[in-house]
């Protein structure tokens, strides 16, 4: 019986006959689902927002990674359709998941979008299908949640249906790599799931670097994460301690990273942002309780990142003070997205930034060429519905200060510092246009 649903369901992976459902049409899921069509399976994607329906039924993309003409391609190829109703999740031979999985009020690893997304799939599981968990969790949660609700329809994994954890690498905004030229880590819970998922994935992206559990791959992609927040608090803390001493970090790390080997430039910033490298390491430090094992190095660069906006404010209040003799009061703050030319505003510093500036009396108006207006956020209830503010040359020459929080490529930096009394730059932009001049300050 276990070999004969394997074989069977390799064989449709192998001749491209199953059918992927990828639940979750977000940052992850959009870009994967279409990846996975391209490489010739019928995709039949899965949200529970409706407003995404009606985007993808005009043929509309709202994820920047995927353009229209992409999206469209698929569509009119029938090789790819989207709905809300989780009935056809019976038709799907491989079924991915890429629900969030955000923390609690508590900064706790909050599940409830995995496990009420496995509770829709044991409704419809049957066997010879292959489970794939993306979202990014700690170690342990494919097997001892996804696996465990679906084992409560009474069929057995391993023998007639098949667990996997693959977690996604997708980089916002990168010329470079998308879904498909990024090396894909795989993993299933026995010999055949690995193989089903060698399988699959090899069918859809250019590399795939198996490990031996899912559990193993749930590390990697924590690894992935917790390496990048750490290394950002070291320059940002070497920032702090740098500038106290009158020595440039930037210019320091451009020295550093022509050393050919042992060193990988990371680059400070006004803090951390994004949904993943803010979150995903308190994944890690919550399952490590368990163990009664302390994480310290996630926690201390939790603080170290987290301070940064203060710290950034900091620097703008002092240069107000000493250049204008004026207090923290009308700035503008450049840049809401969480990094260079994307929309993304989740967990953005920017936000921070003109919260602490407001507290301390301050009024900050911000410009983004990629968002508009500030959606409403949790945590940011009071700044929805703020408007973008243009950067014509008058506004700008009306301002106290301008704080650099993001650098997209689209902003004329050369005319905003033609224009602006002084510059607080936290990503040295102006240093690498040529730009440097006495009011733009760095912090
Ligand atoms: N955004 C990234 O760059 C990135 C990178 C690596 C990993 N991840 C991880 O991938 C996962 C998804 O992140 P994302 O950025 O794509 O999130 P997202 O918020 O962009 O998308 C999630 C989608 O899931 C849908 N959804 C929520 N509950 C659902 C349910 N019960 N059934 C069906 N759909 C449901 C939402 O409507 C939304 O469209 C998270 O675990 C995240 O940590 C994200």
């Amino acid at each position: 019986m276990a070999t004969s649903t394997f074989d069977t369901l390799l064989h449709k992976i192998e001749t491209r006959a199953a059918r992927a459902g990828v639940i979750g049409l977000g940052y992850v899921g959009l870009p994967l689902a279409i990846a996975v069509a391209r490489s010739g399976f019928a995709v039949t994607g899965f949200d529970i927002d409706p407003s995404k329906m009606v985007a993808l039924e005009a043929r509309r993309s709202y994820i920047d990674a995927v353009s229209d003409a992409a999206l469209a391609a698929e569509i009119d190829a029938g090789r790819f359709e989207a709905t809300t109703d989780f009935a056809g999740l019976a038709t799907c031979d491989v079924i991915i998941i890429c629900v969030p999985t955000p923390l609690t009020k508590h900064r706790d690893p909050d599940l409830s979008f995995v496990e009420a997304t496995s509770r829709s799939i044991a409704q419809h599981l049957r066997p010879g299908q292959l489970v794939v968990l993306e979202s990014t969790t700690y170690p342990g949660t494919t097997d001892d949640i996804v696996k465990v609700i679906l084992e409560g329809t009474g069929l057995r994994a391993g023998a007639d249906f098949f667990v996997g954890f693959s977690p996604e690498r997708e980089d916002p905004g990168n010329q470079h790599y998308h879904t498909a030229t990024i090396p894909k880590v795989v993993a299933g819970d026995g010999p055949e799931a690995l193989s089903l998922m060698k399988a699959f994935y090899g069918a859809a992206v250019s590399t795939v670097v198996p490990v031996s559990s899912n559990a193993t791959a749930e590390a990697v992609k924590l690894t992935e994460n917790i390496f990048r927040s750490v290394n950002i608090a070291l320059v940002n803390e070497l920032k702090t301690v740098y500038a106290a001493m009158g020595i440039d970090v930037w210019e320091v790390i451009d020295a550093a990273k022509t050393k050919p080997f042992g060193y990988m430039p990371f680059y400070p910033g006004p803090g951390l942002g994004g949904h993943c490298i803010p979150i995903d390491p308190f994944y890690l430090t919550w399952k490590s309780r368990e163990y009664e094992l302390p994480t310290r190095f996630i926690e201390l660069a939790g603080e170290i990142n987290s301070a940064m906006p203060r710290y950034v404010v900091g620097k703008l209040a002092e240069a107000l003070d000493m250049r204008a003799g004026k207090a923290l009061s009308r700035s503008r703050v450049l840049g809401l997205a969480y990094k260079k030319n994307v929309a993304d505003i989740r967990e953005s510093p920017s936000l921070r930034l003109i919260e602490i500036i407001e507290e301390r009396g301050g009024r900050a108006d911000y410009h983004d060429p990629f968002v508009a207006e500030i959606p409403p956020t949790r945590e940011h209830q009071a700044l929805k519905g703020r408007r973008s503010v243009a950067l014509t040359p008058d506004v700008v020459s009306d301002y106290d200060a301008v704080l650099v929080a993001t650098d997209h490529d689209s902003v004329d930096y050369a005319a905003l510092a033609k224009s602006a009394t002084l510059i607080i730059d936290t990503r040295n932009v102006f240093n690498r246009l040529g730009l440097s001049a006495d009011h733009v300050i760095k912090a």
